[in-house]
């Protein structure tokens, strides 16, 4: 079953059935205005923040699934038929449908009875608006009279309060309509300064603002009673639920094509000076205007569009490669680069498996989310860090998670998640090495925001490798704190009361349970730590981190080692947790991850048996799951993790995250075969044939595949937002093609397939362009270096000397 095909050129997939098994999504925006658009126009936007200041209303677990978003209806005015060309919500038979789900936009298109339709949605870079352009055609060889009608639900801006709130939200909405623009401002006239608009370019034959009023009694989306009559209320929302609709009519001649543009925005007017005239009610609309007449005009919408088209030309054009493999080339060249940039920009916030309501921007999550982003805007990445690190506690340990739009740690998870410092270290390693912008170490942050406790960033990483050092347990691993990177291995939490949060309630000191991952992870960012102060001069303490990864290295030898494979943790009693002696849940995938790739085991025998117990015990045809075997009942002492039914998530789910880690870890052996064959399980371009089975878009990653104890085995769910992108992006770019930013220059370091002749890249490095070819002349990983015709010793390419911004590497692998 066919739902869709790539188009490689155009960096688009085309979407040719509505019905696809779940709705395929797409982000319009990426900057601070963001929207989500489902291939049949579902979705809802929001200004930074999904949950504080959401525009539109967006109704999650809906049936069907994805309900509500950007609908566009066409009336014929003669047989009085109406449809949506969008498919949604009225689902008629549409011919020739197809969205084209492209870089920051979206395009849906379908005929019917002759009346060909295509909307462009999108967002112009810079602006906090949305364009849907719609162009419609008559097909047909006579004159059709038709209407057209937009839509759109108001969220009353705080989502979580939208949705519970009733008493009071039936109450306040409010709206202006002038010129034929609708704003709404619901409680524009209290405290907020910001207002919502929406405008078209034509002139209006009606609107409706009350959605009751718009859609009749006990009528739903499918039928508008304003739609079916063929004529708007010109409905005033006061209370209930404002909505934004046009009504335009037209008269199209045979062959006959007319473009209508509706602009969605969000808007902020100075506190001052908020009202106009000042002493009235009334928006002060002097700053919106002229936005408005601009981008109602279909020369800027073309120019924005080409501006947008340009703009991520540049952005994916700093890393391009050529391989034998197309799914390789089609993930890296535009996808996988492209998903980077939407996980850096909504975290796990806003999709239509997060809500937009739970969490922010987590403090691990978004470290982990430059490694795949830090080239594309460095700028961006650096405000990042800086807003990350000025959540970090004076401890050294830090909020889980803040709000974009405050910027500030969410109190209701708090901290406590021990490996969430030691993140911070691996993000700002990640930009020095893309950037060397040093300067970033002796920028003043504050802790916790308080305005006072600045010091360099230098100084909190050295707090959060000491923030581990500061707490470690009976075996000198570690301790977990609430959760490591597995947030539902919560072994100091016990609890036994239904709907108890398993990532905030802890019921136990704390002082036992140890973590063997945040060992592995704490070796990996030591000797980060250790490169950044030798950069910098600081030579004892580069010794003393270097040291003090030896030292944990060695535990995790002496503690953390099982015979085959490295344990995962000790539980509140001391006991151990993934060890042959457990009766379930005996290997896990983290350790043996990260613990390789932090070099623990790599000069001996540990890395590689415990990759081969990987191999043997993890490993299915969809990807490799999170443990063995699979927790069959609750256990009160692990928590979360045993709270799923076998097969899902956490609980032995192929959870894609941390597939990379086990990818990365096989090239740091030398295992280019085996390393790019669990490459290709997850890569949701070559899962494209197994679509039905797959069920998620195949042009992203989604968090979770079921593992081989689910029902369901290899069906993926929660697509999008997930480390998965960063980590495989990372994983396929930095290791198996080999292509690696160090502090001294690029490094070539392919681990790539033994049937591979070679493949070429081009990678635009520190304003340098690099065009390298590896050409493969024997069976290993071994490399020469011709720079610019000449044979160079060593694998990292030194900076070119000032002025030259191209450089020809021919790699020769043997
Ligand atoms: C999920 C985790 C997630 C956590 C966030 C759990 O229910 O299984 O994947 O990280 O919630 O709070
Ligand atoms: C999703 C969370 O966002 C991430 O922080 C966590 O590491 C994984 N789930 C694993 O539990």
């Amino acid at each position: 079953m066919s739902y869709g095909h790539f188009d490689d050129k155009k960096r688009e997939y085309i979407i040719t059935k509505p019905d696809t098994p779940l709705p395929w999504i797409n982000y319009i925006g990426c900057e601070e205005y963001f929207g989500i658009i489902s291939n049949t126009a579902g979705g809802y936007s929001f200004y930074r923040d999904a949950r504080l200041r959401r525009l539109t209303r967006y109704r999650y677990n809906n049936a069907p699934f994805d309900f509500g978003g950007r609908y566009i209806y066409i009336r014929d005015n003669s047989s009085r038929i109406f449809w949506s060309p969008s498919w949604q919500p009225t689902r008629h038979d549409a011919e020739n449908y197809s969205c084209r789900q492209g870089m920051g936009y979206s395009i849906i298109s379908s005929t019917f009875k002759s009346i060909r339709a295509e909307t462009l949605y999108f967002v112009p870079l810079g602006e906090n608006l949305e364009i849907w352009q719609l162009s419609i055609t008559n097909q047909s060889k006579k004159t059709r009279q038709l209407s057209v009608f937009s839509s759109i639900e108001f969220c009353l801006w705080d989502a979580q309060d939208d949705a519970t709130n009733f008493q009071r939200n039936f109450n306040t909405g409010q709206v202006e309509i002038e010129d034929g623009v609708i704003y709404h401002k619901t409680e524009y006239r209290e405290r907020r300064d910001h207002f919502a608009y929406f405008a078209c370019s034509e002139k209006l034959a009606g609107y409706d603002t009350q959605r009751d009023v718009f859609l009749g009694a006990y009528r739903g989306w499918n039928a508008p009673i304003a739609v079916e009559r063929g004529r708007s209320f010109n409905s005033v929302a006061h209370g209930w639920a404002p909505i934004g609709s046009h009504h335009v009519k037209l008269n199209l001649k045979a062959g006959e094509t007319r473009i209508i543009t509706f602009v969605l925005g969000y808007q902020e007017n100075p506190k001052d000076k908020k009202f106009d005239p000042p002493d009235s009610q009334t928006i002060n609309k002097q700053t919106v205007r002229p936005l408005i007449k601009k981008y109602l005009n279909p020369i800027t919408v073309r120019t924005a569009f080409d501006s947008l088209r340009s703009y991520w030309e540049k952005v994916l054009g700093i890393y391009q490669v050529q391989t034998p493999n197309k799914h390789t080339d089609r993930m890296v060249n535009i996808w996988n680069a492209y998903q980077c940039m939407a996980t850096f920009n909504i975290s796990r916030s806003a999709s239509f498996y997060e809500s937009g309501i739970g969490r922010g921007l987590g403090f691990r999550d978004s470290n982990q989310d430059l490694l795949g982003f830090v080239h594309m805007v460095p700028e961006r990445a650096r405000e990042r860090i800086i807003d990350l690190a000025s959540t970090q506690l004076e401890t050294g340990g830090a909020y889980h998670q803040y709000q974009p739009l405050t910027k500030r740690g969410n109190n209701d998870i708090g901290s406590d998640f021990n490996d969430d410092p030691l993140w911070l270290i691996i993000g700002v390693a990640a930009y020095l090495k893309e950037t060397g912008d040093w300067s970033i170490l002796d920028t003043p942050v504050p802790y916790d925001n308080k305005s006072g406790s600045e010091k360099p960033l230098y100084e909190h990483l050295e707090r959060s490798l000491k923030y581990t050092l500061d707490r470690l347990g009976p075996h000198g691993l570690p301790l977990i704190g609430r959760a490591d990177w597995n947030d539902c291995l919560n072994l100091n939490c016990f609890s036994d009361t239904p709907g108890q949060s398993f990532q905030t309630t802890t019921n136990k000191e704390g002082k036992v349970a140890e973590s063997v991952f945040i060992a592995g992870m704490f070796v990996f960012a030591a000797r980060e730590l250790a490169d950044i102060a030798e950069q910098r001069g600081l030579n004892t303490e580069a010794d003393s981190y270097c040291q003090a990864a030896e030292q944990m290295d060695n535990t995790v030898r002496v503690h953390g080692w099982d015979g085959e494979w490295f344990l995962r943790a000790y539980d509140d009693f001391g006991n151990k947790v993934g060890s042959k002696e457990c009766k379930e849940g005996k290997i896990f995938i983290e350790p043996q991850g990260f613990c390789v790739l932090a070099g623990i085991g790599l000069k001996d025998e540990l890395a590689k048996k415990a990759l081969d117990s990987v191999y043997k015990i993890l490993a299915t045809p969809h990807g490799i799951m999170l443990h063995q075997p699979a927790f069959s009942q609750y256990y009160l002492n692990l928590g979360e993790i045993s709270s799923y039914p076998p097969g899902y998530k956490e609980n032995s789910g192929i959870f894609c995250h941390n597939n990379p880690w086990i990818i990365i870890a096989e090239t740091m052996a030398g295992n280019g075969d085996r390393a790019f064959d669990y490459y290709l399980r997850i890569n949701p371009s070559a899962r494209e044939k197994i679509g039905k089975l797959h069920r998620c878009e195949p042009y992203v990653y989604a968090q979770m595949i079921a593992g081989k104890d689910a029902p369901a085995h290899g069906e993926a769910k929660n697509s999008w937002l997930t480390g998965t992108a960063a980590w495989n992006y990372f994983a396929i770019t930095q290791y198996i093609l080999g292509i690696r930013p160090t502090y001294k220059g690029l490094m070539i370091a392919p681990v790539i397939p033994s049937e591979w002749e070679g493949f070429s890249v081009n990678r635009i490095f520190q304003g340098v362009q690099y065009n390298v070819t590896v050409k493969r002349e024997g069976k290993g990983n071994k490399i020469e270096l011709i720079i610019d015709g000449i044979r160079h010793q060593g694998n990292i390419i030194p900076k070119p000397p000032f002025g030259v911004t191209q450089v020809a590497v021919q790699v020769l692998l043997s």
